[in-house]
């Protein structure tokens, strides 16, 4: 039986080619073999989300894959939310409410939250408590990190609201 596997994926936009050990996790895959190293492993057991990355914009907790099974897949990593070294509308709405301390689970919760700003969907509080309850913070709280990324989700409907007319140029309903 094969032990190694080659791969072809794109990790932020670019691609690798490389041949992996079909054990090796997805995890350590980014973090060692591509020195991503913002990809942080905490339990290794799919607890605690520290892990979590985008497959195909989707969250995914990279220590419960292989590196085998992302072949021709398409994944984010924190390292790939700033653009031209300019820090996402997440990660300064994140620095803005100091929804980080150690930022050990910060990556984690960052990616889990790009996926609900992805969607675009309207979320309120509870909802978006119940969505990032699967990432776990030891420091913060967790009141600024929901605060943040409120601010990030509401920012969207408003831009939106007003691209469709529904908001006047005063910030009142045009309706
Ligand atoms: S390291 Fe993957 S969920 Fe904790
Ligand atoms: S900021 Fe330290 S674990 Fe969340």
């Amino acid at each position: 039986m094969a032990t190694t596997k080659d791969i072809r994926l794109k990790v932020n936009g670019v691609e690798y080619v490389r041949s992996v050990d079909v054990r090796t996790l997805l995890l350590d895959f980014i973090r060692e073999e591509l020195q991503l190293t913002g990809t942080h492993a905490g339990c290794e057991h799919g607890v605690c989300g520290a892990c979590t990355v985008l497959l195909n914009g989707k969250s995914v907790r990279s220590c419960l894959l292989l590196a085998a099974q992302v072949h021709r897949e398409e994944v984010l990593t924190v390292e790939g939310l700033a653009t031209n070294g300019q820090l996402s509308k997440l990660q300064n709405a994140f620095w803005k409410h100091h929804a980080l301390q150690c930022g050990f689970c910060t990556p984690g919760f960052l990616m889990t939250a790009q996926e609900l700003v992805n969607k675009g969907e309207e979320i309120g509080e509870e909802d978006l408590r119940e969505a990032l309850a699967g990432n776990l913070c030891r420091c913060t709280g967790y009141q600024p990190i929901i605060e943040a990324v409120l601010e990030v989700l509401s920012s969207q409907f408003l831009s939106a609201d007003a691209e469709s007319g529904s908001i006047d140029s005063t910030g009142g309903c045009s309706a």
